[in-house]
């Protein structure tokens, strides 16, 4: 039996109170969209069809590896049901249909396919939770012997209804013939006036459809976002989990509570990661490579033995081993240290690449520069990279000494072992092994007077 599967993602998601589609709102460094879309193309489903709004566009770069997916407009958000109804023409009548809810992002696969087993080309089956809190779910009434009646939604369940703790989880599987059956039948009258989804329950009961229940009790595998509240208590339960796995797979964490990776990572033996530390994009660690509190790793490769202090900010760079960056340092894109290099506090680097043992210690910025091995940066040195429409190189070879506060006004070469003077704007290219400066000559006033306040007591 094939079957398709069907997303819900028009809904407005006016709890969220943002411009922006809700299902487009982030989940460690992903859409709710994507979570959901990843979980669906991993079922081998024959069709995807995915129910947007007027935001089709948005949803559709969230997935552009994604091909094959069936966009269908709902051009009124009237509920699930209609929603759901607006897909099914092109659904193939012969298959059995899946239904997800693009603001349930953690929906495990292995659940969604066992939902879709016990279709058996007849079954209406509805995923239920057991869960302590049900508030702003639907909620699973059931008769006598315990079968499933209907499903009421919190705002139309009276006070009985809502002390139930089995909620619905919004995932709902069945044939597509008898989907189609029972939601032309659905009505509108409830407290929102729309088509619910879930009132297809009861009409199954009604009509003799048989209705399963599989129910979880695993609270962040179905947990539906519908307000900033429940967007970040489902981050925190996605870290934890997250974390929980990393420290299994060997990864030292000092407070699994304050480490965010925002994407994947690849770690070697002895990897340390202190407080506060985001790991954003594709993070690769090398063995023995210690992140201090309050850092930021986007896109990056970080070399064995690499230590960054605390406050660093590292964002598509490439740091070769036993580099040591920071406190305070900020690597940009196109950074790419050779080993042993140093770049210490409030020093910028962008579009550089230094070579072996070279250091840059102190408050400088290097940009669009190629530096050379065991080269020393002096402190508050700055590449003047940019004429205001373009960019320019600097370049410097192995062994130069660059002093203190000079201004290397590119473009600009610095031969190997020549040693600028500090202070020196440079506006020409110094020579290899000798010292080059420009620098006003130091004078003193011998009869220079202080100038003093009027009124000042004697
Ligand atoms: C829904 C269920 C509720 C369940 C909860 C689980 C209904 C009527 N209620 O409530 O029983 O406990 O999910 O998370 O189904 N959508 C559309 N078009 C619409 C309306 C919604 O595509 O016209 C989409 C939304 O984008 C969302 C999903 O359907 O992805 C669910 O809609 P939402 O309004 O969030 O329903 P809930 O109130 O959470
Ligand atoms: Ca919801």
């Amino acid at each position: 039996m094939t079957f398709e599967v069907i997303v819900l993602a028009a809904g407005k998601g006016a709890r969220m109170q943002s411009r922006e589609p809700k299902v487009m709102q982030d989940l460690a460094g992903k859409s709710l969209f994507s979570h959901v879309m990843t979980a669906a193309a991993g079922l081998q489903a024959s069709h995807i069809h995915v129910v947007h709004g007027h935001d089709e566009g948005v949803l559709q770069r969230a997935v552009q590896q994604l091909s094959g997916v069936n966009w269908v407009c709902q051009d009124q958000q009237l509920g699930t049901a209609h929603a759901v109804l607006q897909a099914l023409p092109t659904v193939n009548p012969e298959s059995d249909v899946l239904v997800l809810y693009g603001d349930v992002p953690l929906i495990k696969q292995s659940t969604l396919a066992s939902l879709v087993a016990a279709v058996a080309g007849r079954n209406l089956v509805v995923l239920t939770a057991q869960v302590p809190d049900p508030s702003g779910y639907g909620r699973v009434v059931r008769g006598r012997g315990g079968s499933v009646a209907r499903i009421v939604e919190e705002r139309d369940a009276d006070e009985d209804e809502k002390a139930i703790c089995e909620v619905n989880t919004g995932f709902i599987a069945a044939p597509a013939t008898v989907l189609s059956r029972l939601l032309e039948r659905i009505g509108n009258e409830n407290d929102q006036g729309e088509y619910y989804l879930t009132d297809a329950v009861s009409l199954a009961v009604e009509s003799g459809t048989p209705v399963l229940t599989q129910t979880t009790t695993d609270v962040d595998e179905v947990s539906g976002v519908n307000t900033p509240q429940q967007l970040a208590r489902l981050e925190r339960g996605y870290q934890a989990r997250q974390a929980e796995e990393l420290m299994h797979a060997g990864l030292c964490l000092r407070d699994p509570t304050r480490f965010d990776l925002r994407g994947t990572m690849e770690f070697g033996t002895d990897c340390m990661i202190d407080v506060n530390v985001l790991l954003v994009g594709h993070v690769v660690l090398g063995n023995d490579v210690t992140i201090g509190a309050n850092c930021t790793v986007l896109d990056s490769e970080l070399g064995d033995g690499v230590t960054v202090n605390p406050n660093s900010v590292i964002e598509g760079a490439k740091v070769g081993s036993d580099c040591n960056i920071g406190p305070f340092a900020r690597l940009r894109s196109g950074t790419e240290l050779a080993a042993r290099a140093r770049v210490g506090n409030f020093v910028e680097l962008k579009e550089t690449r230094m070579g072996e043992g070279s250091k840059a210690n102190h408050l400088a910025y290097v940009g669009d520069a190629e530096v050379g091995r065991n080269v020393n940066i002096g402190a508050g040195v700055i590449t003047c990279n940019y004429d205001g429409a373009n960019k320019h190189k600097t370049l410097i070879g192995d062994d130069a000494f660059i002093g203190s506060d000079s201004q290397l006004v590119a473009p600009v070469e610095i031969g190997p072992g020549a040693t600028i003077g500090a202070g020196s704007t440079l506006t020409g290219n110094a020579p290899a092994g000798k010292l080059t400066l420009s620098r006003s000559k130091q004078v003193t006033r011998d009869n220079w007077q202080r100038p003093q306040k009027k009124d000042r007591v004697k």
